[in-house]
């Protein structure tokens, strides 16, 4: 059956100056909130990472947001959102920076083998209602240095491309992709769409990756992104394994 959202994605804007994370109001408050409504922030003092982890969101420097969206489909589809807002961002950073923006399947865009965006997909509900799907983008846009520890792996559209980005410009361009492929998407299930974008800029397809989950960790080589919107790789021994969820980083990088 075909699953309609006739609401547009940003009808509704919550914006704030300060805030703990927009992924945890969006959460807490996703009752109240109207399909596809987006928290925005110019700072979060508790931004939140995957597993945990603290995602530092300094104020003005980034955009801090997170899309409440609540579609008729099974709990399950819920990851295909991840990819669907991962495509968006890089068709976008792409579009408005000519940068050479790439997926790192699952959540990440990096650039020069940097980071430059996360993304965390939270599901909220009661028991087996319709859930509500929170997609979470963190993106460092005109960030001009990083700590020590994070110096390494992250970076910004502002080091990268050395010009200062129009965060409302962006947010407008990732909202606008973000709905494109979302609509494409709800109508029956068909990730198609997303799949050509997260294909063609994947950051990991045909290399060496390692897999690391938890304390194992696996080498193999990315083939392919299959319609569930998971990672399908070849072992050394030449068997292939579906890939769910799990750290994956590049081997050699
Ligand atoms: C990751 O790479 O681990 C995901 C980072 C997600 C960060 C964004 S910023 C907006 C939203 N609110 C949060 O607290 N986290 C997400």
């Amino acid at each position: 059956e075909a699953l309609i959202s006739n609401n547009a994605i940003g009808q509704q804007i919550v914006y704030f100056d300060s805030i703990d994370s927009t992924n945890s109001y969006a959460k807490k408050e996703a009752n109240k909130l109207k399909d596809g409504t987006v928290i925005l922030s110019e700072e979060q003092l508790l931004g939140r990472g995957r597993r945990g982890r603290n995602w530092s969101s300094p104020k003005g420097t980034g955009i801090w947001m997170s899309l409440v969206l609540k579609p008729n489909i099974p709990p399950t589809e819920g990851v295909k959102m991840t990819q669907i807002a991962a495509a968006a961002v890089c068709k976008s950073i792409r579009e408005l920076t000519g940068l050479n923006a790439l997926i790192k399947w699952p959540n990440d865009i990096v650039i020069n083998g940097k980071k430059i965006c996360g993304i965390l997909t939270e599901m909220a509900g009661e028991l087996n209602e319709v859930n509500y799907i929170i997609v979470g983008i963190g993106i460092n846009v005109n960030t001009d240095g990083f700590s020590c520890e994070l110096k390494e792996k992250a970076t910004s559209l502002f080091i990268e491309g050395g010009k200062k980005i129009d965060r409302r410009e962006l947010v407008v361009n990732i909202l606008k992709n973000f709905e494109a492929l979302y609509n494409i998407y709800i109508k029956d299930l068909n990730l198609d769409e997303t799949l050509v974008i997260v294909k063609n800029y994947s950051a990991i397809l045909g290399k060496e990756i390692k897999i690391i989950q938890g304390n194992l960790e696996k080498k193999a080589r990315a083939i392919d992104i299959n319609n569930e919107g998971l990672l399908l790789v070849q072992m050394d021994d030449g068997s292939k394994e579906l890939i769910s969820s799990g750290e994956v980083s590049i081997r050699g990088e």
